[in-house]
């Protein structure tokens, strides 16, 4: 069963028919239909269209233009149009609008103008939901679901009085009582004990650093408000149309919402996606966020929308050369997308958006765009058999939002150069590179099937997350700055890391970031033998590590050893001579960033018999990725490469018999059926 009842994969986008006179429809459906499109999302931005004035609907339109899809055999994934309230709405109630950090409402006129918490706002948008839920419940083209749109895109968070009164609803069910509160939030620092829930507040713009548990909590609170409006959604339509799975589109990797929470109260997860194609790095950032998608529910996800070239909300909007939009939509697909949709289908001709790249483009169907979009249809088409399909990744990347949140809070931590992205991303790229399958996984997570396990930065850990990484029976990876604070934020009694201290044999006595622009030679030394008696007994050695200088940047650690053997020494600097990276066990930890963590990871992969899905690593520039029985291969390099094949098999976007090894131009793909 796939993700909608639509066979196959998805080929389409959103559609904005209100944009146009309806003559344009029929042209629309009949493009549509011959390049494939086989659903469109339809209504995102409509409210005002068809909620023209309190409780008075318009559905004349778009029963129409729905009509008119089905009988062209195009699906609809139908959204519930309350992205954005319409002016009438704002007017009515001018506290709708949010309000900044410094106490100003923001005006009408753009999207998204909502107070997250405004009881207006989560009413209008559960009657406009009921509304569409109820008039198109048996309408034959609906196949899903779209709640809202991009939540936490423009409006993250609110400070007005209404989003205050929420938020101590929240802090009251979090903490029960204000002693509680007051606890946790350490509020004796700097004189801000509480005696009454009315003194709470945002975090609000204030002379100086805001309470750092403050700024957790509410950032907490902030991602669950957002929560609470597409959950009130959804309990709509779960209630009017049951059978019909229910999404909203995730903004691949943001920081502000947890998204494990959101994919477990949603039916399919998708995904906005939008590489840079003038970012050299665009490929791998990519790769993560869609292995990311595709372990939010350990299913196939949805690439809801993508650019057919370029954006128009970067200060550059560089547009896809030719084969890159083909090459990033198989790469959407390789890692467990059941689709590949854009934003949108017709270039539009107005608004903000309207240099911003479509399937169709202003110049019609005489150029490049179009051309590419057809030739695009057809290979989806050929690729129809990969719905469904999922991978198997021996590695895991741990993820945990509210650590990330504490990681990266404003003004309290010993540097603020530690980012949570960029640790994922200089763990994932020697992964990626290789050709190794990767999970993300939330704390908690079962994570007994995987081989190796690599947390890049636990700031928050508590001893429940610490246990259960201690049962965790593979390899495990631990990065600097971890297992410092608990779920209050407050730093863990004796310090770090805290309840990580007996896994990783070690304390960390202090933090000893590095300046900007500074390095710091860290020496390699042998791996002890696995099981080695005594700590710091010198080990068999293993090839590739031993003798290497290593270059760390940005932190380091003053480390004390209980328990572990050392894997590599500062040599020079503050540090000199002191432990960088150590082994306990099959644990290793690393007190600083590498520039290149690979020869720490290689080692752990090796030993742990990790290889890539081909067996081997693939030339610079090529992805590999395995869905089911397919075998993606995607070169991504300016240069043909020749890739040796592990099995021989179809290749299903050309018909060729493939064996041996495969050269694949430079933005071309092959997927092999094995
Ligand atoms: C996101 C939004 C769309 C559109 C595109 C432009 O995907 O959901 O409405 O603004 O970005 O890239």
């Amino acid at each position: 069963m796939g993700l909608t009842r639509v066979p196959g994969l998805l080929f389409g986008g959103d559609y904005n028919p209100e944009q146009w006179p309806e003559e344009v429809w029929d042209q629309d459906v009949r493009l549509m239909a011959e390049a494939g499109v086989n659903v469109v999302t339809v209504a995102v931005f409509s409210w005002s269209r068809l909620e023209t004035a309190p409780g008075v609907f318009d559905f004349g339109w778009l029963d129409r233009i729905l009509d008119l899809l089905h009988a062209h055999g195009i699906a609809v994934d139908l959204a519930t149009a309350t992205a954005t309230p319409p002016p009438w709405l704002v007017r009515r109630h001018p506290g709708l609008p949010p309000v900044d950090a410094a106490g100003t409402r923001l005006e009408f006129g753009s999207r998204q103008g909502y107070c997250p918490s405004s009881p207006v706002f989560r009413e209008g948008t559960r009657r406009l939901a009921r509304a569409m839920a109820e008039r198109y419940r048996d309408h034959p083209a609906l196949v899903l679901w779209h709640v809202g749109n991009e939540y936490g895109d423009h409006t993250v968070e609110c400070f007005c009085e209404e989003s205050a009164r929420d938020f101590r609803r929240w802090l009251q069910a979090r903490y029960g009582t204000l002693d509680g509160l007051n606890a946790a939030w350490g509020t004796s620092c700097w004189g801000q004990h509480y005696t009454d829930w009315t003194q709470l507040a945002p975090p609000r713009k204030a002379p100086g650093p805001v309470n750092p548990a403050q700024v957790l909590d509410w950032r907490r609170f902030s991602s669950d408000a957002l929560l609470a409006c597409f959950e009130a959604e959804r309990e709509v339509l779960k209630e009017v149309t049951p059978d019909i799975p229910v999404t909203t589109n995730f903004m691949s990797i943001l920081h502000h919402l947890d998204y494990w929470k959101w994919a477990a109260a949603e039916d399919v997860v998708s995904d906005d996606a939008y590489p840079d194609p003038a970012d050299p790095r665009a490929a791998v950032k990519a790769a993560l966020s869609y292995d990311l998608m595709r372990s939010l529910k350990q299913q196939p996800w949805l690439l809801l929308e993508s650019a057919p070239g370029a954006v128009s909300w970067r200060a550059v909007n560089v547009p896809k050369e030719p084969g890159v939009m083909r090459l990033h939509s198989l790469q959407a697909l390789a890692h467990g997308s059941d689709g590949v949709m854009f934003f949108q289908w017709r270039q539009a001709r107005y608004g903000p958006e309207k240099f911003h790249s479509a399937m169709l483009p202003h110049g019609g169907t005489d150029t490049r765009q179009w051309r590419e979009t057809l030739a695009l249809g057809a290979d989806v088409r050929r690729l129809a058999g990969v719905a469904g399909s999922g991978t198997r990744a021996e590695v895991a990347l741990l993820l945990d939002w509210e650590s990330w949140w504490g990681l990266e809070a404003p003004e309290s931590l010993p540097s603020d150069r530690l980012r949570l992205h960029a640790l994922l991303l200089s763990w994932y790229a020697p992964l990626h590179a290789r050709g190794i399958a990767v999970d993300l996984a939330p704390p908690g997570r079962d994570l007994s099937g995987y081989k190796v396990v690599i947390a890049p930065n636990l700031y928050l850990c508590t001893a429940e997350q610490a246990a259960d990484l201690a049962a965790f029976p593979g390899r495990l990876v631990v990065g600097p700055f971890s297992g410092v604070v608990d779920a209050a934020d407050q730093v863990h009694a004796g310090g770090p890391p805290g309840p990580l201290r007996e896994l990783l044999g070690l304390r960390v006595e202090e933090f000893w970031p590095i300046p900007d622009g500074l390095t710091q030679d860290v020496l390699a030394q042998d791996v002890p033998a696995e099981g080695a008696p005594t700590p710091g007994a010198p080990g068999r050695g293993a090839p590739g590590l031993g003798g290497r200088t290593l270059t760390a940047r940005t932190w380091s650690e003053w480390l004390e050893l209980d328990d572990a053997h050392v894997l590599a020494r500062y040599r020079g600097g503050p540090l000199d001579g002191r432990p960088a990276v150590t082994r306990r066990g099959a644990v290793t930890y690393l007190g600083c960033l590498l520039d290149d963590p690979s020869p720490v990871l290689d080692e752990v992969l090796d030993a742990a018999g990790v290889t890539g899905v081909t067996g081997a690593k693939p030339p610079a520039g090529v992805e590999a990725c395995r869905r089911g029985d397919h075998l993606f291969l995607l070169n991504h390099g300016a240069a043909a490469a020749t890739v040796p094949l592990p099995a021989s098999g179809t290749d299903l976007l050309t018909g060729r018999h493939l064996h041996g090894s495969v050269v694949i131009a430079p933005r071309d793909a092959v997927v092999l059926k094995l």
